[in-house]
């Protein structure tokens, strides 16, 4: 790391991080003033978070932080830290704007800040991978420790929950600002206006059972990722237990969707053989699966992880080929996206018989987003809405 990209991931790494509600986003998504003004304070945001995951990545133990895929994440964390720099930070360490041609200007006009949309959708495309490069860092943790691996396991999920987490809200507020320039009918960037549960359990599965039909203000990329991973642990389990062979007849997997005043709740009940209450805690680990041959295996070796290799896949799901299960992500990362607007996943199985699996999904929006509590250089994170907040000067960010 060059000298002004440390001293510019310090300066971002020690500011505090500000949570928006989903109800924010949905009104600033709409409307051209707050948008811009938005840009503004997303401009100096993204720095603060990913400069954040810079320090809190390199201060790891076990010498995570070093190990191959970790090591990259933070390099091109600490690019994106650098590629949104305005000139007026670098001329504080005397350095000339000619010399930074990455430099990026506050976007305060609309020319400015399509410039600043598209140099995002950049960020955003070459944001991807890191789900599989941090995997990849642990998978050579856990090959070094081998069976001592279950003492620092705890620890090292802990790590990662508060890393995913992290990301899932520097991609979301990515993203919402990218499909905002432009929105798409009934949509407010990535939420959309009257997002149907049905509509979207459809796409995954059939067999959906709504007793009260209606719709609510959501993300339908973070829905369609939830239920699909969730309808795939359903069938795998379902396939396993009752399938000998190719034309057996299958019970069904059941969807029920119930609009609540609170909570929209989607329970998914599968008949699959459900799972031992004392293997329950384990499903909620990162990297723990049932599946006998991993898509882990024998890949640390060829490890080679390139910025935008799957722009196309919005969550970044690890994945190849055909493999369709074996990573043991699925769940732990649902929950994060389900708790990243103040919804949960639980689990709730008849061991022998089958599981349930209950999606809360706040349908209030005022849920503010799930921020990691303070990194290591930060104490305090302030966790108000930009919207609440009065109007941020620019003069006073430097
Ligand atoms: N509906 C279910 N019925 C029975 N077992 C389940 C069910 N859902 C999850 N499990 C158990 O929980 C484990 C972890 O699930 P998770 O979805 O996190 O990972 P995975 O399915 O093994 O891999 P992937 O990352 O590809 O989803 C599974 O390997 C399986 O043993
Ligand atoms: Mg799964």
């Amino acid at each position: 790391m060059s000298w002004l990209s440390a001293r510019s991931v310090l300066y971002w790494a020690e500011q505090s991080a500000t949570g928006v509600t989903l109800r924010d986003l949905c009104q600033i998504g709409l409307d051209r003033n707050l948008r811009r003004e938005h840009g503004v304070f997303l401009h100096r945001e993204l720095r603060i978070r990913l400069a954040q995951r810079v320090l809190e990545l390199e201060s790891l133990p076990y010498r995570l932080g070093e190990r191959s895929g970790i090591r990259d994440v933070i390099e091109w964390y600490t690019g994106f830290v650098h590629l949104l720099e305005d000139k007026r930070f670098l001329l504080q360490f005397g350095v000339k704007p000619i010399q930074q041609p990455t430099e990026s200007p506050v976007p305060y006009t609309e020319e400015l800040d399509k410039e600043f949309t598209m140099l995002l959708t950049r960020v955003f495309e070459e944001h991807s991978e890191v789900i599989q490069a941090m995997a990849f860092g642990v998978q050579d943790l856990i090959a070094e420790l081998r069976e001592d691996y279950s003492h620092v396991q705890a620890e090292v999920d802990a790590i990662l929950r508060r890393f995913f987490t992290a990301r899932i809200g520097m991609r979301f507020l990515l993203q919402h600002h990218i499909e905002s320039f432009r929105n798409r009918e009934g949509h407010s960037g990535i939420l959309q206006l009257a997002c149907d549960p049905e509509v979207i359990a459809r796409k995954a599965v059939e067999g959906i059972h709504h007793t009260n039909p209606g719709t609510f203000t959501y993300v339908p990329m973070h829905l369609h990722y939830m239920l699909t991973e969730v309808f795939k642990n359903s069938c795998r389990a379902t396939v396993e237990r009752h399938a000998e062979s190719f034309d057996d007849p299958l019970p069904k997997v059941h969807c029920h969707i119930v609009h609540g005043d609170e909570d929209v709740t989607i329970r998914i009940s599968d008949e699959g053989g459900g799972i031992a209450r004392a293997a329950l805690p384990n499903i909620w680990k990162f990297m723990f699966t049932t599946m006998k041959k991993t898509p882990w295996s024998g890949r640390r070796d060829d490890f080679r992880t390139k910025p935008g290799d799957s722009a196309c896949n919005p969550l970044q799901r690890p994945k190849q080929g055909g493999v369709l299960a074996g990573f043991g992500v699925g769940l732990t990362l649902s929950r994060l996206y389900a708790q990243y607007f103040g919804g949960d996943m639980k689990i709730l199985s008849l061991d022998g018989f089958g599981t349930d699996v209950y999606l809360h999904l706040n349908r209030l929006g005022t849920a503010c987003e799930d921020l990691p509590q303070a990194t290591p250089t930060n104490e305090s994170h302030h966790e108000s809405s930009i919207i609440q907040r009065p109007r941020i000067r620019s003069t006073s960010w430097f």
